[in-house]
């Protein structure tokens, strides 16, 4: 991050006052509960922002290879990116021509030089190109319809891959970053090596998981007996890019950083710094690594998450066990208090008992993230 950037965020911070109140957003906001559990509103999130919309497939450094592949399903179309021999990506649905197979089955992966279906060897150049049908003896030939995989459109820029599942409708990065290009740029995040990603499945709906990393007001409670005492639970730095936001968690110790001169100030040693990249992704950068949540919503209460932590140069046998420490203990907090606490959230709201949540303006990312959430569905409505 630029340092006059991370002295601009710092200014704003020490200006605050002594509660850090200056950081609050200007007013509160109350949402439904059915924002979590209707069925027909999460029918039209998925159509709206995970099959139409860019949504964020992954980091570039993790398939750095010609060959290499990531997988996911996005409003239940199976789709992967492959990097194609000259360095660039396409992507696909991932089912055959012939009878809808998958081609790649793991999340990610490496397929060599061509794309094998498992079910009748129908092979692919990894374009998505139909090259052959082995062994059918011409069974095939009288069929007109195009055989070559489905395309879909996929962008690469700043280290970070968006595709949009849904269609071949080219996708701007700038735009889709709306601002938050400038930082995410900064950080380089082509030039990191990825570690590890675990995959989980929780019983919540999708976004309660964003949900969790929008603010530091519940550190001081929920983690207290774990990290509440090295971390600030009175505000985050907040600020919005379109639907997108960044909400920047502190150290306790931050307001040290005031007592030097003001053009040695670093944000860095005191922020994770969190990129919620609407719908399905949030980017976190901590003082040395990357950490990624990706999200697969698999029901209005049921989501899969990945979680995946990026170093910045590829590890010795010591920093891979360093790395995975770090990993494990992410995982340990949120599984053990965050998403347990997040899941009977989920049980209360679907209840019915519940008819409402509040965010407070001491949640600024959280008004931020239903507010441009509630209006992208409201927008793509009335352009129906
Ligand atoms: S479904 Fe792929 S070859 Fe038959
Ligand atoms: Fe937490």
């Amino acid at each position: 991050m630029r340092r006059e950037r991370q002295i601009e965020l710092l200014e704003r911070l020490a200006g605050s006052g002594q509660h850090f109140e200056g950081m609050h957003a200007e007013r509160s906001m109350v949402n439904p509960a059915s924002a979590y559990t209707d069925p027909e509103r999460y029918a039209r999130e998925l159509r709206v922002l995970f099959r139409d919309g860019p949504t964020l497939l992954g980091l570039s450094c993790e398939m750095p290879n010609p060959g290499d592949y990531l997988s996911t399903t996005l409003d239940g179309i199976p789709i992967f990116a492959i990097r194609q021999a000259d360095g660039t990506i396409e992507a696909m649905v991932n089912a055959c021509r012939h009878r809808a197979a998958p081609l790649v089955s793991a999340r990610a992966g490496n397929v060599g030089r061509s794309l094998v279906c498992n079910y009748h060897g129908w092979t692919y150049d990894t374009d998505g190109t139909l090259r052959a049908r082995p062994l059918s003896a011409g069974a095939f030939d009288d069929v007109t319809l195009p055989c070559n995989l489905h395309r879909i459109a996929v962008a690469e820029r700043y280290g970070l891959i968006f595709v949009r599942a849904g269609s071949n409708e080219p996708i701007d990065v700038d735009q889709t970053l709306a601002g938050a290009e400038d930082d995410l740029g900064s950080f380089r995040l082509d030039t990191y090596t990825h570690i590890e990603t675990r995959t989980n499945e929780w019983n919540m709906n999708w976004k309660l998981i964003l949900d969790t990393f929008t603010e530091s007001y519940h550190i001081r409670w929920l983690h207290k007996n774990t990290i509440a005492p090295a971390f600030n639970s009175d505000c985050v730095i907040y600020e919005g890019f379109g639907r997108n936001c960044v909400s920047i968690g502190l150290r306790a110790n931050v307001r040290d950083e005031f007592t030097k001169p003001k053009e040695e100030w670093s944000l860095i040693p005191y922020g994770t710094i969190q990129y919620f990249l609407v719908p399905n992704a949030l980017v976190v950068h901590q003082l040395d690594h990357i950490e990624l949540w990706r999200l697969e919503p698999l029901g209005v209460g049921r989501v899969r998450t990945h979680t995946s932590i990026f170093a910045p140069e590829p590890p010795s046998e010591k920093a891979l066990r360093y790395w995975t420490k770090n990993l494990d203990l992410l995982l340990q907090v949120t599984g053990t208090e965050d998403f347990p606490t997040m899941e009977r959230i989920h049980s209360a709201l679907a209840s019915g008992a519940v008819p409402e949540v509040v965010y407070g303006r001491i949640e600024p990312p959280l008004i931020h993230f239903h507010s441009a959430l509630n209006d992208a569905l409201a927008e793509a409505e009335a352009n129906a």
